[in-house]
């Protein structure tokens, strides 16, 4: 299909900017009714304390929820070949499968003043992995379902979707 590029209207363009968010249909996945999520933001920022990050001078610490109660939690630890270092998401993801694995149904990530920090693409896909879309993230405009975070995502049904050669 060709498309006249004259008769792509423009004034849909300048109307009013979409909602950055709009509501979501995710209910909570099952574990999260009664999220703590001050005792979350706390276990974050003790994590955010720990971080190893001369180089960039920029802690991280995230914590998690899983489905049966427990919590896991890490930091960002740095290296001098600056390429290897590990945000604070891996180490949490570390943990939750060093711990007997599990869904993660709640996650709060800070940076070095304590406020929601939002994860970079590669660790909303850790999230993404080991939470589903129906995971809650602490934002820095509230929390939101991990559908809205990493909307489209790529996960394991891509793989059984039959895109291969
Ligand atoms: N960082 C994380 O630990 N998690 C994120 O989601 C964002 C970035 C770390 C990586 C690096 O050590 C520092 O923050 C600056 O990018």
């Amino acid at each position: 299909m060709s498309i006249d590029p004259t008769e792509v209207p423009t004034a849909t363009y300048a109307a009013e900017p979409a909602p950055r968010h709009t509501p979501h249909p995710e209910p909570p996945p099952p574990g999260a009714e009664h999220i703590d999520w001050e005792v979350l933001h706390d276990k974050a920022v003790e994590l955010m304390r720990k971080a190893y990050a001369p180089y960039s001078k920029f802690p991280v610490g995230v914590a998690g929820v899983v489905e049966d109660g427990r919590i896991v939690a890490g930091c960002n630890v740095e290296n001098a070949a600056y390429g290897v270092g590990l945000c604070a998401e891996c180490g949490m993801v570390s943990e939750l499968h060093a711990t007997g694995g599990g869904r993660l149904v709640a996650v709060a990530c800070v940076g070095g003043d304590g406020e929601p920090l939002m994860p970079c693409g590669r660790c909303r896909q850790l999230l993404w992995e080991n939470g589903g879309p129906q995971c809650l993230l602490l934002t820095p405009e509230g929390v939101l379902p991990m559908s809205e975070v990493l909307p489209q995502a790529f996960g394991a049904d891509d793989l059984d979707a039959g895109h291969r050669a």
